[in-house]
């Protein structure tokens, strides 16, 4: 059982195991504990086996949408044309999130297995390890990875004996946000301007190069090979209905320990915080967002959207109870997402955190699509008329009209990922944007940064 410092006394940690022993990130500790037995199970299985698998897993996706990994493969024609690929989502740009760049620079060889796994189920022969730019170390560290891979006779002409020829390369972005949405991603990989395309057709059927591809998260992969060692049953006790297997989560903001935690799926969101010891200085909760900036907020106050299953309103638990998981957290109005996790205390300003939002949603548009360009830049700056005292009443029922306009109109959803927090914030803290005009301004104290340093950044044992 666990020495975990992130993670609930008892449970067995199982994706963040090795991020705290010495050289834990090398092909030899990793084969020492039990690494590539995965691998070597899901080859002995035909390839339409390895995907069955997965599907009864119920491993959802951890980049952001939930979907299942197993039905996503199963979307691979099984004749192609041209080459199928593997793509491995390590872009990690999500405010909030700073979960994958651990899994790269403390375990990669767990994802190579994950993503050599998923390409021998989908029947690619060549891996890319896609990283957002600014990641040194992860990119570092999954290089050598990779290179022991080659090494090792997991990657090449056989892996782990089977003839079955499989190549990897890291590819680097440069650093824009949108190139974590997949069909940038694939634009940029193939060495063009990141920006989404059209969908259909999907990268399942018409990706990378026109081939064949899968997108998958760095987590969603490093989940594979523990269904392949530990089995179904195992994987499926490790999480809640629909949502199979452990969970990492990036908690941020105002709680006294912030920190990468794994969690099984379905983790109570209040007792998350309670285990990184509460909100910070002894302060109220005033809202959680609950999976990366985009997501639309928990508030600690019954649950409305539970209303309609008939519970008697006494019976409705706080939207801050609810499990963390895809479906739950749908339940309660909002997203998991990306598991980007912020908790915020009663002294934060939702105006200035929206309008600071803003200023990254707007920055990160790449300006295909008018709703996006022009909707992200004008409610930012209305935004900040506001936190100024300089807007009226009007101006605020003007957001809320101009991010309507922007929901469900664009090539992709990065103006989804604006308007969503935009007509949260209003419909729960309207009273708050009002009193912003009343007062002309803001009367909240400016943010104080978290005295917490990133607690295992780059002085990895
Ligand atoms: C604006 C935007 C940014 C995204 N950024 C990421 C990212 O950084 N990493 C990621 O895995 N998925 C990201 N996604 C989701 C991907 O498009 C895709 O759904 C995901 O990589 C699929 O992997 P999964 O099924 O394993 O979750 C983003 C989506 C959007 C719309
Ligand atoms: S929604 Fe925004 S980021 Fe997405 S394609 Fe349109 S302009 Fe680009």
């Amino acid at each position: 059982m666990t020495t975990h410092p992130y993670a609930p006394q008892g449970f067995e940690v199982t994706l963040s195991k090795r991020w705290f022993v010495a050289k834990g990130y090398t092909y030899e500790t990793y084969v020492k504990d039990g690494g590539y037995e995965g691998l070597k199970k899901a080859l002995a299985l035909e390839p339409g086996e390895v995907i069955d698998t997965v599907k009864k897993c119920n491993l959802r996706g951890r980049g952001g949408a939930g979907f299942p990994a197993g039905i996503k493969w199963s979307f691979v024609p099984k004749e192609a044309e041209k080459p199928k690929y593997l793509v491995v989502n390590g872009d990690e740009s999500e405010p909030g999130t700073y979960k994958d760049r651990y899994v790269l620079s403390r375990d990669p060889h767990m994802v190579i297995e994950g993503a050599a796994i998923a390409a021998y189920a989908i029947g690619a022969h060549q891996i890319y390890f896609y990283l957002r730019g600014e990641f040194g170390l992860p990119r570092r560290r999954l290089e050598a990875a990779v290179a022991e891979a080659y090494d090792k006779g997991i990657l090449g002409d056989s892996v782990l004996g089977k003839p079955y020829k499989l190549n990897a390369a890291v590819h680097r972005g440069a650093g824009a946000y949108i190139c974590g949405e997949e069909t940038a991603l694939l634009e940029s990989l193939e060495g063009k301007i990141g920006r989404p395309r059209l969908k259909p057709p999907f990268p399942a059927v018409v990706g990378a190069f026109g081939g064949p591809t899968i997108v998958n998260n760095v987590e969603t992969l490093s989940c594979v090979p523990l269904i392949f060692t530990r089995g179904v049953d195992w994987f499926l006790s490790m999480g809640s209905a629909k949502n199979g297997g452990p969970k990492i989560i990036c908690l941020s903001g105002h709680v006294e320990r912030p920190g990468v935690y794994e969690v099984p799926n379905g983790f109570p969101c209040n007792k998350l915080i309670e285990l990184a010891g509460g909100v910070w200085k002894g302060r109220k909760l005033k809202a959680v967002i609950p999976g990366g900036s985009s997501t639309p907020l928990l508030v600690p106050h019954a649950c409305q959207a539970l209303a309609a299953e008939g519970a008697p309103e006494s019976d409705w638990p706080l939207e801050t109870d609810t499990p963390l998981d895809f479906d739950s957290v749908a339940r309660a109005g909002s997203m998991f997402g990306s598991a980007g996790m912020i908790v915020l205390d009663e002294n934060t300003c939702m105006v200035r955190t929206l309008a600071i939002l803003g200023n990254f949603y707007a920055h990160e548009s790449c300006g295909q699509c008018t709703p996006c360009r022009e909707g992200t830049g004008w409610n930012t700056k209305m935004l900040w008329r506001l936190e100024r005292g300089e807007a009226t009443e009007d101006d605020i029922d003007t957001i809320n009209s101009a991010s309507s306009h922007m929901l469900g109109m664009t090539i992709c959803p990065l103006a989804d990922a604006f308007a969503m927090p935009v007509q949260s914030y209003l419909k729960k803290f309207r009273e708050e944007f009002v009193e912003h005009v009343r007062r002309k301004g803001c009367w909240f104290p400016p943010f104080e940064l978290s005295p917490h340093g990133d607690p295992f950044w780059e002085d990895t044992p």
